[in-house]
């Protein structure tokens, strides 16, 4: 990773749908480059809060900063594609229509990268995440975890400055989700972004992040951080 990355600041966040309020006072720092696993029971806000991360929904109370640069209040909402991030989510999210290449080139596209340099990312992307040979295909012709490479190599292709993931382990089968989880943390390692990781697992968080926050009843009850022995595979 070329780029330095990025901190992000969490200051007072909170979200209501309607009454039903759904994250109350949310204070977090998160290191430049580290990994923040996101846990909690069903419900608690994880990916409401990833949403006000994406840009997909607008804190309505707290601020929300990238490095030094204020990216939303209640006053202000940076889009989501001017925020400089990368996503996958549970059920890929992937085109149907376009080859596994032309989803993966989606986002280096958008930022008008020429079509050269466009074939040379993509391709290294694709052997990045063991997809070498995949680029012409269709993703209605790969199993679910080649799908959720996919959508990593598409999550990375631009070097955005901050990785979000939501449950993107969870449609697969156990022993995959495992060797998957042992890829993704040495990827992420690898690329030194700073990432946030929403998931249900405790081992999978413990395997990928360097802290893991626990959220309850739309607050954050306790941080704890993973030494490299809570890590290792059983
Ligand atoms: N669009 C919406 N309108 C109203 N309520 C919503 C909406 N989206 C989510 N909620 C509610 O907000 C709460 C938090 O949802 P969220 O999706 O953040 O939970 P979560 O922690 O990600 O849960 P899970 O682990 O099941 O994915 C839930 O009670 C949910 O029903
Ligand atoms: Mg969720």
């Amino acid at each position: 990773m070329t780029r330095s990355p990025v901190a992000v600041t969490l200051k007072g966040i909170g979200y209501a749908f309607g009454e039903h309020r759904i994250l109350n006072h949310i204070d977090l720092d998160i290191e430049p480059g580290s990994i923040v696993a996101l846990l909690g029971p069903s419900g608690c806000g994880k990916s409401t809060l990833l949403k006000i991360l994406a840009g997909l929904l607008e804190p309505q109370q707290g601020t929300l900063h990238f490095g030094e640069r204020l990216i939303a209040s209640a006053a202000k909402s940076t889009p989501p594609e001017q925020r400089d991030i990368g996503m996958v989510f549970q059920d890929y999210a992937l085109w149907p229509h376009m080859t596994v290449a032309q989803n993966v080139a989606f986002p280096l596209l958008m930022r008008r990268v020429s079509a050269h340099e466009r074939q040379q990312r993509v391709m290294q992307a694709l052997q990045r995440v063991g997809l070498g040979d995949f680029a012409a295909r269709k993703p209605s012709d790969l199993s679910g975890g080649q799908q959720q490479r996919v959508a990593l190599a598409r999550a990375i292709i631009a070097e955005p400055k901050i990785l979000l993931f939501d449950e993107p382990l969870s449609n697969l089968d156990t022993d995959l989700r495992e060797s998957l989880c042992l890829e993704m943390a040495t990827l992420l390692r690898q690329l030194g972004t700073t990432a946030v990781y929403v998931t249900h697992d405790r081992r999978e968080a413990e395997i990928l992040a360097d802290r893991i926050v626990w959220l309850a009843a739309g607050s954050v009850s306790a941080i704890q951080t993973v030494t490299s022995l809570s890590g290792e595979p059983a």
